[in-house]
C-alpha cells in the first residue's frame, strides 16, 4: 500500500497553508509535528479527502484519489481535531448512529460496533452516556468511530491534546496496536507521543515539509547541538535572548540551562544527549530568538 503526495499546495485567499508538499507513505505510523498554523490540519484534511488541494495530487497505489472518489473515502478513517459528540448518547448508540451515517450494512453493524468498542477498551462503559466520559474516553470513542469501516488509512488530528499522561500512554499504545497493515497519520505538539510509535516523523514549518526521518535519525541530526551550562541567575536573560533555551534547573545557588545551538555557546558548556523535546525547540522555538 502506497500513498503518494505530489506537489500539494493549498492557498486560502492570499494565505499559503501548504507549499509544494511531496511525500510517500506506506504502512506504519507517521507523526506530524509542527507549531500552530504550520499546516498539519490542512494536510490531513486533504488526505482525508474532505478538502481539495489548490494544486497537486494524491495517489493511492498510483491512482489519483480525485478519480477514485467514493472508493477512496471507503479506505479512510478520520478523527478531526475538534469533534462534537452527542452527550446524551451512550457510546454504543453513538457508534451505531455513525455506522448508519457511514452506510455500513445494517446486519453487520452490531458486530462491528462491538468489535471497535472492545478494541478501544470501552466495553465496560458501552451503555454509559458520552457526556460523562473523561477526555481520554471521548477520544477513544472518536477512534472507534474512525475504525468502523476498517480503514486502510487512519488519520487522527491531535488525538492526545488535553489528555493526562496516563491516558496519553494508553492512546499511544492503542494507535500502535491498530497500525498493522494500515497507514496511520497522527499530528501532535507533544513530541513524546511519537517518539516510540512513529516509524517516521514529518516536520511541517510554515506549510513546508522540512524533515521526514525516523525519530532516531532526527535526534542524531542535533547530536552536537544540545548544550548544558551552569550560570549565575543574572546571566539567564542574556542567554535567553541569544539562544534557544530549554529547561532551566536550579543547581544549588546557580542555574543549569539547556541550550540549543549550532556552536558551543560558552567554553565551559557541555554537550548533552538530545531528546525529542530538544528537537522541537530546535525547529520551532523562534519567537524567543527572533
Ligand atoms: N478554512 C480556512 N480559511 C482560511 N485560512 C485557513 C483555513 N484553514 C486553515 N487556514 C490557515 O492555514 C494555516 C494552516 O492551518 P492549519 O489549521 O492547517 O494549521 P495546524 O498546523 O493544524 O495548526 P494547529 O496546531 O493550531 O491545529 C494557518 O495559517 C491557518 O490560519
Ligand atoms: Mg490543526
Amino acid at each position: 500500500m502506497k500513498l503518494t503526495i505530489e506537489n500539494i499546495t493549498k492557498t486560502f485567499k492570499d494565505k499559503s497553508a501548504l507549499n509544494d508538499i511531496n511525500l510517500e507513505l506506506t504502512t506504519g505510523v507517521y507523526g506530524i509535528l509542527g507549531a500552530n498554523g504550520s499546516g498539519k490540519t490542512t494536510l490531513m484534511r486533504i488526505l482525508a479527502s474532505v478538502m481539495k488541494p489548490s494544486s497537486g495530487r494524491v495517489l493511492m497505489n498510483g491512482q489519483d484519489i480525485a478519480d477514485m472518489n467514493e472508493k477512496y473515502r471507503e479506505l479512510i478513517g478520520y478523527l478531526p481535531q475538534h469533534v462534537g459528540y452527542y452527550k446524551n448518547f451512550s457510546a454504543e448508540k453513538f457508534l451505531k448512529y455513525i455506522a448508519a451515517l457511514k452506510g455500513l450494512p445494517k446486519e453487520e453493524t452490531s458486530e462491528k460496533v462491538e468489535e471497535v468498542i472492545e478494541l478501544v477498551g470501552l466495553t465496560e462503559y458501552r451503555s454509559k452516556k458520552i457526556g460523562g466520559f473523561s477526555g481520554g474516553m471521548k477520544r477513544r470513542v472518536g477512534i472507534a468511530q474512525a475504525l468502523l469501516n476498517n480503514p486502510k488509512i487512519l488519520i487522527v488530528d491531535e488525538p492526545t491534546a488535553g489528555l493526562d499522561p496516563k491516558e496519553r500512554i494508553r492512546f499511544r499504545n492503542l494507535l500502535s496496536k491498530i497500525s498493522t497493515n494500515r497507514i496511520v497519520l497522527l499530528s501532535t505538539h507533544i513530541v513524546s507521543d511519537i517518539e516510540f510509535i512513529a516509524k517516521e516523523v514529518l516536520i511541517l514549518k510554515d506549510g513546508q515539509l522540512v524533515k521526514k526521518e525516523t525519530p532516531q535519525s532526527l535526534l542524531k541530526g542535533i547530536e552536537d547541538k544540545v548544550w548544558t551550562l551552569v550560570i549565575e541567575e543574572k546571566e539567564i536573560p542574556r542567554f535567553q535572548s541569544e539562544y534557544k533555551v530549554g529547561n532551566i534547573a536550579r543547581v544549588e545557588d546557580r542555574f543549569q540551562l539547556r541550550i540549543l545551538s549550532d556552536e558551543q555557546p560558552e567554553p565551559n558548556a557541555e554537550n548533552d544527549i538530545p531528546n525529542l523535546e530538544d528537537l522541537y525547540l530546535y525547529y520551532f522555538d523562534e519567537e524567543e530568538t527572533a
